[in-house]
C-alpha cells in the first residue's frame, strides 16, 4: 500500500532505531530536534508514486483524517496532502481514501519536519491544518514540539501570501508557546487576541477525533490562526 520513493535508498541498518542510537547521536545531550537523524528514516507515499507534489492544502497529523477526507470530497478541484507520522493511522487513512475513491489526496508517512522541506518547494499552500499536535508537556521533551520558530518559518515559506496556519490544542501552555513563537516569525501574523473563536474554525464544523475526546474529558480548547503576510 505504501511504497518507498526512489530517492530513499537506505542501508538496512538505518531502519532500526534504538535509544542507544539516539544517545550516540547526541540527541539526549543537545535537547534539539535531531533533524539529520530523522532525515535518515524512510518516507512512504500513498499513492505509491505521486505524479507531483503540487498541493493546495496540507494537514499535519491528520490522525483518523475526518477533516482531510471531508475537504477532499467537498473540494474536488483542490489537492490535499496529509503528513502522518504514525504508520498504523496512515494505513487506515489510506484505506479510507481508497474506499471513497478520492483521487485528490496524497498521504505521506513521515515526520512533517523532514517531509515539508524535502518535498515541498515554494509558496504552494493556501492553508495548513495542525490540529491537536502532540504537546510534549515535559520540559525535557520540549524539543519534540512541532511548532518551533524554525518550523513555523519553514511552513510560512510554503504558504501563499494570505494563506494561513490553523491550529487547535487542548494544552494552553502549548498554545501560548506557539503565540510567542509566531511573534518571532515576521512573515506570519497572529489573527487572534491571542486566540480565535471556534465559530467557523473548521469548514466541516465538526470536532476532530481528538477534540471530541478532550471535550468529553472537560478540557478547554484553544484555537489559533496565523496568516502569511
Ligand atoms: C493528538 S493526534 C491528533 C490527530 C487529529 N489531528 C485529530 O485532531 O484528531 C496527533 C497526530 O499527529 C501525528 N504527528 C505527531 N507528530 C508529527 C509529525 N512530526 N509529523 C507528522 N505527524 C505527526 C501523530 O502521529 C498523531 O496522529
Amino acid at each position: 500500500m505504501f511504497a518507498a520513493p526512489v530517492d530513499v535508498d537506505l542501508p538496512a541498518v538505518c531502519r532500526i532505531f534504538r535509544p542507544k542510537d539516539l544517545q550516540n547521536y547526541g540527541m539526549a545531550k543537545e535537547r534539539t530536534f535531531p533533524l539529520e537523524f530523522e532525515s535518515q528514516k524512510p518516507v512512504y507515499f500513498h499513492p505509491a508514486e505521486p505524479a507531483d507534489f503540487a498541493c493546495d492544502v496540507l494537514e499535519i497529523g491528520p490522525g483518523r483524517g475526518d477533516l482531510l477526507l471531508w475537504c477532499a470530497a467537498n473540494w474536488p478541484t483542490k489537492r490535499f496532502v496529509g503528513i502522518e507520522l504514525n504508520g498504523f493511522r496512515c494505513k487506515k487513512l489510506a484505506r479510507r481514501v481508497d474506499r471513497r475513491e478520492l483521487t485528490n489526496v496524497l498521504l505521506i508517512k513521515g515526520n512533517a519536519r523532514v517531509v515539508v522541506p524535502r518535498y515541498f518547494v515554494g509558496a504552494t499552500f493556501e492553508r495548513i491544518y495542525i490540529l491537536f499536535p502532540d504537546p510534549w508537556p515535559k520540559e525535557r521533551h520540549a524539543f519534540h514540539r512541532l511548532l518551533s520558530i524554525e518550523f513555523l518559518g519553514v511552513l510560512s515559506d510554503r504558504l501563499k501570501p494570505g494563506g494561513d496556519i490553523v491550529l487547535a490544542t487542548d494544552w494552553q501552555p502549548y498554545a501560548d508557546w506557539v503565540v510567542a513563537n509566531l511573534a518571532a516569525v515576521p512573515q506570519l501574523v497572529n489573527e487572534g487576541t491571542p486566540y480565535v473563536s471556534n465559530m467557523g474554525f473548521l469548514p466541516n464544523n465538526e470536532p476532530t477525533r481528538f477534540e471530541q475526546l478532550w471535550r468529553e474529558a472537560g478540557r478547554e480548547i484553544f484555537y489559533l490562526r496565523a496568516r502569511r503576510r
